[in-house]
């Protein structure tokens, strides 16, 4: 059985989002640090300012948190492929990991408005260029500070369960030969048939 056809669309286009965001933030917030210090705000990211890597960065949030919406609406509609030869320790620590995984990627954009929200440098966080999204808090460094160490964090424990994800679906297709990565990756399945001998 494979999984409904808009969460395999939506699971892909939110793994590469969710990985670029990571470098992204990780990347922009050593610049951002490193540009206070010096005075010299001129650095680029892949040919943005940094005010314009800000403004993508948060704009791609907004945008993952509303896919997480309908995805989390379709996945409870929808029926999810049952792997009957898992074994019990091997379908708690995947419940665990997505668990986890959906966890973070709601409260990653949740944390992130709050940090931009709450920087006394007050810059508005205007989403892909169309609209400005409100701030709910008042500007504050405690706050500030608050958001950005859990923002941080979330990013941290986010990269570490998603190289867990990756690694488990690698050890099924290639280790165990079995049909977990290919319900979600149907072209691995035919290239699979095409070199059985
Ligand atoms: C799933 C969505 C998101 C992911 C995975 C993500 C990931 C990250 C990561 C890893 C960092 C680097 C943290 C650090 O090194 O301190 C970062 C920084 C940042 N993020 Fe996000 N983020 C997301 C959504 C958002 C949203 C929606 C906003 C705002 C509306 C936002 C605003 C920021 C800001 C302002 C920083 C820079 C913090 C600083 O000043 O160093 N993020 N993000």
């Amino acid at each position: 059985m494979q999984w409904h056809p808009v969460l395999k669309s939506l699971h892909w286009l939110m793994a590469v989002l969710l990985l670029a965001m990571l470098a992204m933030g990780f990347t922009m917030s050593r610049l951002a640090h490193a540009a206070a210090t010096t005075g010299d705000y001129s650095v680029t990211l892949l040919g943005l300012s940094i005010f314009d890597a800000f403004q993508l960065h948060k704009s791609i949030g907004v945008l993952l948190f509303a896919l997480l919406v309908a995805r989390g609406v379709i996945r409870f509609a929808t029926k999810a492929p049952h792997h009957a030869h898992l074994k019990p320790i091997e379908r708690r620590a995947a419940a665990l990991v997505h668990l986890g995984l959906y966890c973070l990627m709601l409260t990653m954009p949740i944390t992130g408005w709050l940090l931009a929200s709450s920087s006394p440098l007050g810059i508005p966080t205007i989403v892909f260029g169309l609209f400005s999204l409100p701030h709910p808090i008042h500007p504050s460094t405690g706050a500030e500070m608050l958001f950005g160490w859990l923002h941080f964090l979330g990013g941290c424990a986010l990269g570490a369960l998603a190289a867990m994800h990756i690694a488990a679906a690698l050890k099924h297709h290639f280790v165990d030969r079995d049909d977990v990565l290919t319900s979600m990756l149907p072209a691995l399945l035919r290239l699979r048939e095409r070199r059985k001998p």
